[in-house]
């Protein structure tokens, strides 16, 4: 150890180097006594301080280590150290160690309500990267506190607590945007947390529009049959986007950008959206009303563009999804509802809209399909298709092509 002991850099990158080897496949590393005997046997603060450094370096992302033989006395005399980092790297080995003192002493500080802040967000990072037990109440309760609350929100995903969705639920209201994502976050991170936050949606208590498509998607992900019918009802149909999809939004793009800086004319896109789109979408100034205006859409944006044109039913909001009535008298309709009443619906197809009595009504189906038709695209030469995505790209109206 005298070597060590001359050059304490290499004591810490050594005995980190030994511990990594050693632990690589076990969780009673034999390497980790003999270094906690130097760190027990030795008086030099600077050394303790090395080697507590590399068994750190060493322990870390491991959760659950066996602890090396005396260390509870170790702990204990380090507790006492002079050095405050000596007494820090003490206090997180023990928590890999699972060492009681270790994490009572750090739930004491995360709880302090006049400790620093930064001390206490380090204190509750400790515990949680240790995979501490039995944390989600002291988390719950320090939601209260602006300052600790997103790494408690974050931090309560870990824990599958029954209290944990209403506490959230409960405070969501006051909290601001940042913080509300945070414990949304968490509430669509386990199905036990997404079941009342999809009651909370429905009963009003939690707006609609708080669920983005990124964390509908992370519910959706959660593959709860139970779940994705409510998601389907409270929100609507979504398609996760597959690697045939991004492949094909791609293609589509290079082909585009074929046609050099100025892919299209817009003019002659015109006419290409008014064969095929406009019945449906109105844009600048003309156009149906069976899809949303189109207008003020995130048209600059290519991806936006190709990704609705090529795959309409990825993302349906419920107000589009299609249905098909069937009349008593044998007729079929398709088309969106456009409202319902006690008497009647009122039914928009591609062509018109109508009103069906529900006295007439035989079979009404919600499918999980867009109006808009797949597969637009397809039938377009090169040409034709860069002048379309070029003419839906501009900020504004163009006028037609001479001789159309
Ligand atoms: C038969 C009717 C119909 C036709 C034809 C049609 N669409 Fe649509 N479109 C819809 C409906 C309904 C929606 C809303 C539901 C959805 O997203 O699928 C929609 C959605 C869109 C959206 C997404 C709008 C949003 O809210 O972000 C874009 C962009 C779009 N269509 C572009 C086009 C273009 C370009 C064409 C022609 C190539 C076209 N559509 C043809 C009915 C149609």
């Amino acid at each position: 150890m005298v070597s060590l002991r001359v050059l304490p850099p290499l004591a810490w990158a050594a005995s980190a180097l030994l511990c990594f080897n050693l632990t690589a496949h076990s969780d009673t590393p034999d390497g980790l006594g003999e270094l906690a005997r130097v760190v027990a046997d030795s008086q030099d603060t600077a050394l303790q301080r090395d080697v507590l450094r590399g068994l750190k370096a060493a322990l870390a992302g491991r959760p659950h280590v066996t602890a090396p033989a005396g260390w509870t006395e170790l702990e204990q005399q380090l507790a006492q150290s002079p050095d405050a980092e000596v007494r820090s790297l003490a206090q997180s080995l023990g928590l890999t160690f699972g060492s009681p003192a270790a994490q009572a002493a750090l739930r004491t500080v995360a709880a302090d309500r006049v400790a620093p802040v930064a001390a206490r967000i380090q204190a509750i990072g400790s515990l949680l990267l240790a995979r501490t037990p039995n944390l989600a109440e002291l988390l719950q309760s320090l939601c209260a506190e602006a300052d600790l609350r997103p790494t408690a929100l974050r931090g309560l995903a870990q824990f599958d607590d029954p209290k944990t969705a209403s506490v959230l639920l409960q405070g969501l209201p006051d909290w601001p945007p940042d913080h509300r994502r945070d414990a949304l976050n968490t509430l669509a991170s386990r199905v036990a947390y997404a079941r009342p936050l999809l009651d909370a949606i429905v009963a009003g208590k939690v707006a609609k529009s708080e669920l983005g498509a990124d964390l509908v998607r992370q519910l959706r992900n959660l593959k709860n049959t139970e779940l994705n019918t409510q998601l389907t009802r409270v929100w609507g149909v979504m398609q996760e986007p597959n690697a045939d999809m991004t492949a094909e939004i791609e293609r589509s793009k290079r082909r585009y950008w074929a046609g050099g800086s100025q892919p299209g004319d817009a003019g002659r896109g015109r006419v290409v959206f008014n064969q095929l789109c406009a019945q449906c979408h109105h844009l600048f100034d003309t156009g149906g009303q069976v899809g949303p205006d189109i207008t003020g859409a995130n048209r600059s944006d290519l991806d936006y563009l190709l990704q609705n044109i090529l795959y309409p039913n990825a993302v349906i909001p419920n107000e589009y999804r299609q249905s098909v009535i069937e009349t008593k008298d044998g007729r079929v309709l398709t088309g969106i509802i456009k409202s319902s009443n006690g008497a009647a619906y009122v039914l928009q197809t591609p062509n018109e809209l109508v009103t069906i009595p529900k006295s007439e009504l035989a079979k009404l189906d919600l499918l999980e399909t867009s109006m808009m038709p797949e597969g637009l695209l397809t039938g377009l030469e090169d040409r034709q298709m860069r002048d379309l995505l070029y003419y839906l790209s501009r900020p504004g109206q163009v006028p037609l092509p001479t001789g159309n």
